[in-house]
């Protein structure tokens, strides 16, 4: 299992069959030379070291002061092997947890024992990004890249940033859109170092901006449209099958953004089954903001669908065509998911069709209570996070998942990312509420933990320990 690749079998792939033009590990690009199209990373298996079940990764567990082994990217190499595994980067990341909450299934209607959550904020940077950018900068590593490029909500930023604060193998350069960044996530691009560029535009401006400067001046791009950052994030779905004791869930629940995470997370499933090592495939539930729903528009309302490749472009044109004329930016309090033209979309419909995926959309107010319940009964989370929460339960109302399944719900980043929203849903402060909840049209904040004011008095604050304790 612990083998080097050999490195013409791995190669990266156009995803569109008709096209499905090859090109080495160790080129560098941002889309198919040849047809523009997503580029995915993939494997000659027959020529590689594959472990006969998943259970033979339990090895690892014994030789954590290696840190490729303790690394929870580096530990499954055997399903990544794009490089040789001494080559491999790790700061640490992916020791994660899957947390059973018995409270959160009974608010999204669940029975006990059948929600988990996948917390992804415990890992360096405090979210899921930092599986991607492991595998990431061990390709930049690859081919010598010395400066690396991200447009970012702020966690791909952050993780971007602490990789080059503590490898420094490269130069972090991060665009981030005006006021679109939560403060936690600001505080740690600034603190790690990073070079920070804030354009006047939103996210999808400085998502293009940046390919344009990446091309132009050959800066390393960490944003998901690398096939290899989607590499690491695969490893979320082997943790969560490993904490599971390797038994598939009904249910696989992630917010969407970029759609990196659902894209990754199809493609360790497609890989998975074709290799024989799980026999079923769970279905995938992928959460949009209500404010940022292209994903959601496009799959269950105009019907666009990857058909094996065969995908409907046109469709996709005249959709930003409309969004354009009409102006329509992205806008929700989920910040990490303000996206209205995800980079990843086609990579994502194809993991829909492996996982007989289903989309929703969720409002501010879903995603906040939801968040509140994660709070009070969970690890906590970011806004973008509790998406995944507030999903799965209209799927539960619906009938789509039902009470016996076995749901995992992925938290993507950590509560302290955005202190903003969590201070104001709780305030007693109406004006705060107004000014960052209200005008997202949040009416309430339905589990709000209000913070007691009292004088600084020891029988006053006895008084009110027996009235609210
Ligand atoms: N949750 C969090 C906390 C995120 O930061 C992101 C994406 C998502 C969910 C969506 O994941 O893009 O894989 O669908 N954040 C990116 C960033 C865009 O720049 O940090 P996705």
């Amino acid at each position: 299992m612990s083998a080097i690749a050999r490195s013409d079998a791995a190669y990266q792939r156009c995803i569109f069959p008709q096209c499905a033009a090859t090109f080495a590990v160790d080129e560098t690009h941002i889309a198919c030379p040849k047809c523009g199209g997503l580029l995915e990373v993939a494997y000659d298996w027959d020529r590689l070291p594959l472990p006969t079940a998943l259970r033979d990764f339990e090895e690892h567990w014994c030789r954590r002061a290696d840190p490729h082994s303790f690394s929870g990217v580096w530990r499954f190499h055997a399903l990544l092997p794009f490089a040789p595994r001494e080559m491999c980067v790790t700061i640490g990341e992916g020791q994660t947890l899957l947390q059973r909450s018995d409270p959160v299934a009974e608010y999204v209607g669940l029975r006990p024992g059948s929600l988990f959550l996948q917390y992804e904020g415990l890992n360096p940077s405090g979210s899921f990004k930092d599986n991607g950018m492991a595998a990431a900068f061990t390709h930049a590593r690859l081919v010598g890249a010395t400066r690396a490029a991200c447009a970012s909500t702020g966690n791909t930023s952050a993780s971007l940033a602490l990789y080059c604060s503590v490898t420094r193998l490269m130069r972090a350069i991060i665009f981030i859109g005006s006021g679109k960044i939560a403060y936690g996530k600001l505080a740690q691009a600034l603190d790690y170092g990073a070079l920070t560029v804030q354009i006047a535009g939103d996210f999808d401006d400085a998502m293009k901006r940046v390919q344009e400067v990446s091309r132009s001046l050959g800066i390393y791009l960490v944003n998901s449209v690398n096939p290899f950052r989607l590499e690491g994030q695969k490893t979320i779905m082997l943790r969560v099958l490993e904490a599971l004791r390797w038994e598939v869930p009904d249910w696989i629940v992630v917010p969407g953004g970029n759609l990196g995470n659902s894209s990754a997370f199809g493609k360790a499933f497609r890989e998975l089954r074709d290799l024989g090592l799980i026999k079923k495939v769970p279905r995938l539930a992928v959460i949009n903001a209500v404010g940022a729903n292209t994903l959601y528009r496009l799959y269950e309302c105009e019907g666009l669908r990857w058909n094996g490749g065969r995908v409907d472009g046109e469709k996709l044109s005249q959709f930003y065509g409309e969004m354009d004329r009409e102006g329509r930016r992205a806008s929700t309090i989920a910040s990490a998911i303000e996206i209205n033209r995800p980079v990843n979309l086609w990579k994502c419909l194809q993991a829909l069709e492996v996982c007989q995926g289903v989309v929703r959309e969720v409002t501010d107010q879903e995603i906040l209570d939801a968040k509140a319940q994660v709070g009070a009964g969970g690890l906590g989370c970011e806004p973008a996070s509790a998406a995944s929460v507030a999903g799965a339960k209209r799927l539960v109302s619906e009938g789509v998942i039902t009470k016996d399944e076995l749901v995992v719900c992925i938290l993507t980043g950590h509560q302290l990312k955005d202190p903003t929203a969590t201070v104001a849903y709780h305030t007693t402060d109406q004006q705060m509420f107004n000014e960052v909840l209200g005008k997202r049209g949040v009416r309430r904040a339905t589990f709000a933990n209000r913070a007691v004011t009292v004088a600084n008095d020891l029988n006053e604050i006895i008084k009110a320990i027996h009235l609210y304790g």
